[in-house]
């Protein structure tokens, strides 16, 4: 199956690091789709040439969150979703895009630009290529992945990192996370991938944008979608760290005054 990776991005100093550093990884996944959409009225010439470059199987989308659901001031006020509106036109985008019917199997997973991701995640590229599939060591990973499954994320909610609880036989039972393990879903956004096919079957399942709490916005589409039950515990049933949710710090850019010191043409 295709993996369909679904990326927002927004304009600021490290948007070209972050995506040059991402597609990097991407380049070194065999049959991958990155759908990436900009969080801007137009698509921008910077990401437009940078897709164009990489060589990547890609779609390019945009459209910009209204001001009166962007950063109010906090950049990380977590009641403040970001991303979701670009998340969401991705899905319907994959909705419009393919039918039910149609035997292109496919995953789905929201990664964010600035985390870091093991190829693992993905299997590597190199594995696929010597092995013949029946021998490739797939079947841990999200290409595998039924209707969604999960893992653990490093460097969310206060701790080293946070994962699905799983039990002897397999089954995830719970959370082992300290803050609001009783959400439905106390999982990241880079914890899970959904099969493509479930996305279609359920046209009608969406990132909610209004009264999410902070924390709510992953079990506020995965709710629409499964049930605990259903999950499939992957990285090694979930012992593996193959995500960290990095964050990269703001570049100092206090020497280039009011005007500006260096070139503005020249694209950073
Ligand atoms: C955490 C979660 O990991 C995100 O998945 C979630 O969307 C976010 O909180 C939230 O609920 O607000 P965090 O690192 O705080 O992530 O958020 P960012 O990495 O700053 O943003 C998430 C994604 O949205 C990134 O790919 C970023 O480029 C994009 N984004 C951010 C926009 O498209 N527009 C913005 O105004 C800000
Ligand atoms: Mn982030």
């Amino acid at each position: 199956p295709t993996i369909h990776i679904i990326t927002p991005t927004y304009s600021r100093p490290v948007q070209k690091a972050e995506l040059t550093r991402l597609a990097n990884t991407f380049l070194h996944v065999a049959n991958l789709h990155w759908i990436l959409v900009e969080d801007s009225q137009r698509r921008t010439p910077l990401v437009t040439r940078l897709l164009r470059e990489t060589g990547l199987n890609y779609t390019h989308l945009n459209v910009e969150t209204p001001r009166n659901y962007k950063l109010r001031g906090d950049t990380r006020d977590p009641r403040i979703p970001r991303g979701t509106m670009q998340r969401n036109l991705a899905l319907r985008w994959l909705r419009e895009t393919f039918n039910i019917n149609s035997s292109q199997a496919g995953i789905v997973y929201f990664a964010d630009d600035d985390n870091t991701y093991s190829l693992e995640l993905f299997e590597e590229a190199t594995l696929i290529l010597i092995l013949p599939h029946f021998l490739s060591p797939t079947l841990n990973q999200m290409r595998s992945t039924r209707k969604v499954s999960v893992w653990p994320v490093a460097f969310v909610g206060g701790l080293r990192y946070e994962s699905p609880k799983v039990n002897a036989a397999g089954k995830v039972y719970g959370w082992k996370t300290v803050f609001d393990p009783h959400r439905p879903f106390a999982i990241d956004m880079a914890g899970f991938a959904i099969n493509l096919r479930l996305i279609l079957f359920k046209p009608q399942a969406y990132f909610k944008l209004r009264g999410v709490k902070g924390g709510y916005q992953e079990s506020s589409l995965l709710r629409e979608l499964v049930t605990l039950n259903d999950l499939e515990p992957k990285a090694a049933n979930c012992t593996k760290i193959l995500v960290w949710h990095t964050r990269t710090e703001k570049p100092v850019l206090v020497n280039e005054g009011k005007k500006g010191f260096t070139d503005p043409n020249v694209e950073i």
